[in-house]
């Protein structure tokens, strides 16, 4: 009964687990670290959804087998209307792929470089629906650490989403990470002065993509890592001449108060106020909290519908056969054989499970969270470079394992007044993340 005959008159079974057959394979909208996003069309409910799918073998190479692990059992946990979320996960021989709710309008990236001047309406609502996206996944224990205009989605009615799970993480305010992953310019001081941080760290990186959203161009620069890291650390953060052309006082305020290198006063950490300082900042004193979260209210930018609000170059690649384009294909019986696999090609056998969200249930890892080992020997990763772009995503190579340990927070460390997080055993060295994760 589930087997249908499609287009193709291909017997798909959709009554058996979900793969790449079940879809319709469209047209390429984005480019990731392992691979490209595309457009698909699921046979059976005809809905449209977008396929992000990782190389394996490039994954094993850059040794990020454990964050797309871990970014896949992150997406399962999350379901928020201001994050694109995860409807399917799967693999086959070539590739692990996401199945995620398609945004049609582009990233921010892509209308930052074409748009002459954001109002600050528009601004403004976006930081709302991304503020209230952020809450969520900390009330989850989740720290993305990699919020960026190109991770940032809208849909075709004008709604924002954060999407780009790869770098993101558990968090307990008792281990605080260390490891630098994201990217540099959005980064927060604790991030790059490995002091050790948690959730806060998105909140400053909000303030980044504020300001860039307003001003066109971001309060930090430099043209190498460390002059970038010292004007992120300690130097002046100005706004541009002529700032009152281009946003309210509250506005800068609200600025001021996301970019404050100490995160313990910093607007959205402060100790028993969290979020409801943001929701309740002059900023936003007209924002109705209760319908933006219903998406009640009229998104004040619509992207164009009749364009294609991606960088079209990404068909082209596969048009030139510069790459290889994508194909459903059989999973060959030898290449189950998990005895015989290397342990790389066998961890993501094992852990990129299926997922279905019409059969299964969201659940959360954390706390029972596993790390996942990573299989890298640490001798390799004593000297291995993060690589140094500064913006774009710090893929967490091997030297996340060296610059991961969690250290001893301070005593006096609670930025949310938050429930306290569960017991570690003494002299645990479990990390809640799998970036972080070590064996
Ligand atoms: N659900 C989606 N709908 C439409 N485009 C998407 C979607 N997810 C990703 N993209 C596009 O693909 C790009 C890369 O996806 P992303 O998840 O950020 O991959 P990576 O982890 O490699 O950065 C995004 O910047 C965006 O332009
Ligand atoms: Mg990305």
């Amino acid at each position: 009964m589930g087997n249908v005959l499609c287009c193709c008159s291909e017997p798909v079974d959709f009554d058996g687990e979900v793969d790449l057959y079940h879809f319709d394979l469209l047209r390429a909208v984005g480019k990731g670290a392992f691979g490209k996003v595309r457009v698909v069309q699921h046979k059976r409910s005809h809905k449209m959804y977008a396929l992000k799918y990782i190389e394996k073998s490039k994954c094993i190479k850059q040794k990020a087998v454990a964050n797309i692990i871990q970014e896949r059992r992150l997406l399962e946990e999350i379901d928020h209307p201001f994050v694109v979320n995860l409807r399917y996960a799967f693999q086959d021989d070539e590739n692990c792929y996401f199945v995620l709710d398609l945004m049609l309008g582009g990233d921010l990236r892509f209308h930052l470089d074409r748009l002459k001047r954001i109002p600050e309406d528009t601004v403004r609502f976006w930081t709302a629906e991304l503020s209230s996206a952020l809450s969520y996944m900390h009330k989850q224990r989740i720290v993305h650490r990699d919020l960026k205009p190109d991770n940032i989605l809208l849909d075709e009615l004008g709604h924002v989403h954060i999407t780009d799970f790869n770098v993101a993480i558990h968090y307990s305010e008792r281990r605080l990470h260390t490891s630098v992953a994201g990217s540099m310019a959005y980064m927060a001081p604790e991030v790059i002065g490995q002091t050790g941080y948690t959730w806060c760290v998105d909140w400053w990186s909000l303030g980044v993509v504020v300001w860039e959203l307003l001003f066109r161009k971001r309060p930090f620069d430099g043209h190498t890592a460390d002059k970038m890291k010292s004007a992120i650390t300690k130097g002046p953060i100005r706004f541009p001449t002529r700032v009152d052309e281009y946003c309210s006082v509250e506005a800068q305020d609200f600025l001021h108060g996301l970019l404050d290198r100490n995160y313990k006063t910093r607007l959205g950490c402060r100790k028993g106020r969290g979020v409801r300082d943001i929701r309740s900042h002059p900023w936003f004193a007209s924002m109705d909290w209760e319908s933006l979260e219903n998406k009640e209210i009229q998104p004040p930018y619509v992207p164009d519908r009749d364009k294609a609000n991606f960088d079209v170059s990404h068909e082209l690649d596969e048009f030139l056969m510069v790459e290889k384009p994508l194909t459903h294909s059989k999973r060959k019986k030898a290449n189950r054989d998990l005895d015989k696999m290397k342990p790389e090609m066998r961890q993501l056998e094992e852990q990129f499970t299926v997922y279905d969200f019409s059969k299964h249930r969201r659940k959360s890892y954390y706390p029972h969270n596993q790390p996942i080992a990573s299989n890298v020997h640490e001798t390799d990763t004593e000297h291995s470079e993060v690589i140094q772009s500064t913006t774009n995503t710090l893929q967490p190579t091997a030297t996340i394992i060296a610059r991961s340990r969690a250290c001893t927070p301070s005593p006096d460390y609670d930025g949310s007044g938050r429930e306290s997080p569960p017991t570690l055993p003494a002299g645990d060295t479990v990390v809640y993340s799998t970036t972080d994760a070590a064996s």
